[in-house]
């Protein structure tokens, strides 16, 4: 069970300091300048609409303070995009509420973005496009965030690890339903063991067909929806109960969103076996699917149940939350069911507008753990500061390894399975690899990872 860490608290304040010989950060000690974090964003699509943006427009306003690393200043200073048109439309439209940015577009503008001088990157491409820009944003010495899923192979995921550790800087993952109160509360009950032993449950999330048919249109040839949102409950399932993981199966459908016998899939339906300690085993089925109905109540509609010993846990978005109907309007422009945990626009009761909700939260929350490696003590002790925070299992990547190798699995069952051989096995930490996968019929595996996971 990973603890729940507390770090220890250093009332010196310090500043960074960029080598000039662009070796790296190394951090001195100053009181006369305003500590500084200047941020860079990887791809500008819906995610950072929806949850970036709010981040950074509020940090523009208010900075981020704690009494641990003071007023830190945090301004968003570059884009990078494959054609720059939405920031630049962002930039326009936002007016006073972020500060001037640059907006680097093509091929090599994350190179630029990373030259034009950033301390830390937020990487929100799409899922397949995550380890490239990761990787050169590491390479440049710049602290790393990044979308879930991290990156879709152990391989990918051992190199970021490697140079985060070398260059001395954070690389993080967002997995913002680690943030959600229920969940929050799910695991405290079982660090707590008021909940023993888990022993299986399900998982499902649905998007409407708007995601796969429109949004992701673009770039959703041979992608599908598991990796895209399973990858949300296996990080959910993975760091609440811990064990090892040891068989991943998965099938899915396909004939909606591409032809029924190409690699795009419509829903994906996956199994996890985990196994704990004392031996014994649980089983967990995550189903997941982007092409419900357009007009369907939940619009994202989210369920878990849990079993255990001595209990049950049932989780349902709609459920704990509300249904809301207005003529001409919901489902399309407006949501019948709002999650106002995640992500909601308010008018506070003392007047003001605000965009509020963990979506938000565990960015900040990243922004906050940076501000206190680089700013919440004295220089000399930066690097305790920086293990306190690598120490950190639902974000950091070091801890994101279980996850990467139930996300490559399911990859690799889902390609064999389009190329006609469908039903695969992987099998965890086996006698012939970290990661091997079982074709039924065949006594030749094939070793996807080799290393232990
Ligand atoms: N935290 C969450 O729950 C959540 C929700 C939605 C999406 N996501 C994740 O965020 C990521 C982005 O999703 P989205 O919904 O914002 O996608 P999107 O399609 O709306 O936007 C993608 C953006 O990436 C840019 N891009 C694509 N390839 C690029 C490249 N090679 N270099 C630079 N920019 C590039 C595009 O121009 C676009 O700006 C995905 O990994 C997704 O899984 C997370």
């Amino acid at each position: 069970m990973p603890s729940i860490a507390s770090p220890v608290l250093d009332q010196q304040s310090s500043i960074l300091v960029r080598d000039p010989g662009g070796r790296g950060i190394t951090c001195g000690m100053s009181t006369n300048a305003t500590p500084t974090l200047r941020a860079g964003m990887v791809g500008v699509g819906m995610i950072f609409d929806e949850t970036y943006r709010p981040f950074f427009e509020r940090a523009h306003r208010e900075g981020v303070y704690d009494r641990r690393f003071g007023d830190v200043s945090v301004p968003l200073t570059a884009m990078a995009s494959r054609t720059g048109s939405r920031a630049a439309k962002y930039q326009a439209a936002a007016g006073d509420a972020i500060a001037k940015f640059t907006n680097f577009a093509g091929e090599d503008s994350v190179d630029r973005m990373l030259a034009s001088g950033v301390d830390f990157a937020c990487v929100a491409t799409p899922d397949n496009r995550h380890f490239e820009a990761a990787r050169k944003i590491l390479q440049a010495g710049c602290h790393l965030l990044i979308e879930k899923p991290s990156v879709l192979r152990l391989q990918e995921l051992d190199e970021l690890v490697a140079i985060a550790r070398e260059k001395q800087v954070l690389a993080k993952v967002v997995y913002h339903k680690l943030l959600d109160p229920d969940h929050k509360k799910l695991r405290t009950l079982v660090h707590d063991n008021v909940l023993s032993h888990v022993n299986n449950g399900y998982c499902s999330l649905l998007e409407p067909k708007s995601i796969s048919g429109g949004q992701f249109a673009e770039w959703i040839v041979g992608r599908n929806p598991g990796t895209y949102v399973a990858v949300h409950y296996i990080k959910l399932i993975d760091f609440t109960f811990g064990g090892k993981l040891k068989t991943i199966t998965a099938t899915g459908q396909r004939g909606l969103v591409g032809p029924k016998d190409g690699p795009t899939w419509d829903s994906n339906q996956m199994r996890m076996i985990y196994e704990y300690n004392d031996g014994r085993e649980a089983a967990f089925d995550i189903h997941t699917s982007w092409v419900t109905p357009d007009n369907f109540p939940g619009y994202v509609e989210q369920e878990v149940q849990f079993r255990f010993d001595n209990g049950l846990w049932n989780g349902h978005s709609r459920k704990r939350g509300v249904e809301c109907t207005v003529e001409e309007r919901t489902p399309f422009t407006l949501k019948n069911s709002m999650n106002n945990h995640y992500n909601g626009t308010f008018v506070e009761p003392w007047g003001e507008r605000a965009q509020r909700g963990y979506g938000i939260e565990v960015i900040e929350r990243f922004v906050r753990e940076l501000a206190y490696v680089q700013y919440g003590g004295s220089a000399d002790k930066r690097s305790e500061r920086l293990a306190q925070m690598q120490a950190l299992g639902y974000n950091d990547l070091a801890a994101d390894r279980q996850t990467v190798a139930a996300v490559q699995a399911l990859e690799a069952i889902l390609e064999r399975h389009a190329a006609g051989e469908p039903d695969c096995v992987v099998r965890v930490n086996h006698p012939r690899g970290g990661l091997v996968l079982e074709r039924p019929g065949s006594a030749e595996p094939i070793v996807l990872y080799d290393g232990t996971v």
